[in-house]
């Protein structure tokens, strides 16, 4: 057991998917894997553990923003293990390219700050996916026919922006779509040598002011999680 992590060692499988919601990680869990128990409860975030042919994975919730997501993925990884961590979530589209429903495998992951701002002061670290995983999502997404976009994401700090300013030169970029997660999840793996990649659903769009139907959520998340689970074990 860990501060916020109930499970005890072993319960944990070294591939860790993860939601931000952790009744997604539920919806997931149940809806893909077998033999699924849940392994923590600790604050209502929910984890299950369960295989996916043959193999063992987590789902395990993550929380809103990159302070809430770096306190799992330290314990997962420092205190349970974990070796590859893929996060299944959604993003706002930034581009006329990206459509709502569509996929975004984030190659690089922008931000204002993360929570690893105190130890790289004045550097610019460019956090980045594994290779291999973003190359596997590449081939399963393919296979599934889920219209993929791969490319740049920007990591806010903020759901509710007050500086549209920077979601504007982040559009300017090419920067794909925006979340809250990722560039903490790619800069704790490079800096545990573990593999982490995000995979996202475009869930609502900037420019366009659409967004997806929550009757249509489930579906959408649905291509996500298959893609993920292929890209950990492909
Ligand atoms: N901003 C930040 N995070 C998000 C968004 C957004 O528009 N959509 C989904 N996650």
């Amino acid at each position: 057991m860990t501060v916020h992590i109930g499970a005890q060692p072993g319960d944990i499988a070294e591939t860790v998917l993860l939601p931000g919601d952790p009744y997604r990680a539920k919806w997931a869990a149940e809806t893909f894997l077998k033999d699924v128990v849940l392994v923590n409860e600790v604050r209502g975030m929910l984890g299950f553990t369960g295989t996916w042919n043959g193999h063992k994975v987590t789902i395990q919730g993550s929380g809103m923003g990159m302070p809430s997501l770096s306190i799992y993925v330290n314990e997962l990884i420092k205190d349970y293990g974990a070796k590859t961590l893929i996060r299944i979530g959604s993003c706002g589209g930034m581009q006329d390219s990206v459509a709502v429903r569509d996929v975004i495998l984030a190659m690089t992951a922008s931000s204002l700050s993360t929570p690893s701002r105190g130890i790289f002061r004045e550097l610019n670290y460019a956090p980045s996916a594994d290779w291999s995983l973003l190359q596997a999502a590449v081939k399963a997404a393919e296979a599934k026919g889920t219209t993929t976009h791969v490319g740049g994401i920007y990591s806010s700090d903020v759901f509710y922006d007050e500086r549209p300013d920077l979601n504007e030169q982040m559009v300017r970029h090419g920067i794909l779509g925006v979340e809250m997660e990722a560039a903490e999840l790619y800069i704790l793996a490079a800096r545990h040598k573990c593999r982490a990649l995000a995979v996202l659903t475009v869930s609502d769009h900037l420019l366009t002011g659409e967004a997806l139907p929550s009757d249509q959520r489930e579906t959408s998340f649905g291509d996500m999680v298959e893609i993920a689970l292929n890209a950990a074990f492909g």
